[in-house]
């Protein structure tokens, strides 16, 4: 009992092979994945792709890269999907202080408004923060009071897992935990407290070691939670099963 909490089904390195893949992930004990969008195109797929099948759940968002082409409709846009049955989050969207694609105040801004509407429709937010640790930080205090939601493919320290954590939102673990150098990041799966962790694969990107530069998929979550039990000391079912409940109290699955 896995639950894949970020996937991009709908990236073209996917094409002609979702029935293929999802059918793995299912034989490899996934039960759900969430099919995060990055912009409009991709936020559209992954309603499509909720729509067709059952274990598939989609979220809808501008992530900070493409922050820039975000216009006044796309707001409304947005707002519409997320009314739809399957549409469980705002997401991604935050920060990218790395590649820097979008100017920061318009990461920023972007990154505000749709918090805003996570508010207005209801609806949790998926975090990307990239190399933006303290500037999502201030606008999440700020901005995104009472709005519940998860810092996915968390990449803080312990300090910052903390301050997450005081803010009320979840950490989601990826595939970098394990890779042998990742010492700060299996020091957080190690340490954040069991009914605030989730798993994610990020797939295609992020593939778990022994796969590592293959394309990812959503039957590798169970990579990730296997390094993340064997961190905690416990059974894979024990930690599977904590994530998969959190997923589902966080996204309001039932
Ligand atoms: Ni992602």
């Amino acid at each position: 009992m896995l639950f894949d909490s970020h996937a991009h089904l709908d990236d073209e390195r996917f094409n002609h092979e979702q029935d293929e893949v999802i059918a793995r992930a299912a034989a490899a004990g996934v039960t759900g994945i969430l099919n995060a969008g990055a912009d409009m195109e991709s936020s559209q797929r992954a309603v499509r792709l909720a729509l067709k099948y059952p274990n598939v759940y989609a979220a809808v968002g501008m992530h900070p890269h493409d922050a820039k082409l975000m216009v006044n409709d796309d707001y409304d846009q947005l707002a519409a999907w997320a009314c739809e049955p399957k549409v469980v989050a705002i997401g991604e969207i935050g920060l990218d202080y790395y590649y820097d694609h979008s100017p920061r105040e318009i990461q920023q801004k972007v990154f505000i408004r749709q918090l805003d509407l996570a508010r207005q429709t209801g609806k949790p937010v998926i975090i990307h923060d990239r190399d933006a640790h303290a500037d999502i930080l201030a606008i999440v205090k700020d901005q995104g009071k009472g709005i519940p939601g998860v810092f996915h493919c968390f990449s803080g320290s312990v300090e910052m897992m903390r301050e997450v954590l005081k803010l009320g939102f979840y950490i989601s673990i990826a595939g970098p935990v394990t890779f042998p150098k990742s010492v700060k990041l299996k020091d957080v799966a190690a340490q954040v407290p069991l009914d605030r962790l989730l798993v994610e694969t990020d797939c295609p990107y992020l593939t778990p070691h022994p796969y590592r530069g293959k394309r990812n998929e959503p039957a590798f979550v169970r990579l990730v939670a296997e390094e993340v039990a064997r961190l905690r000391g416990l059974e894979l079912q024990e930690l599977a099963e904590a994530a998969t409940n959190n997923t589902k109290t966080l996204f309001g699955l039932t």
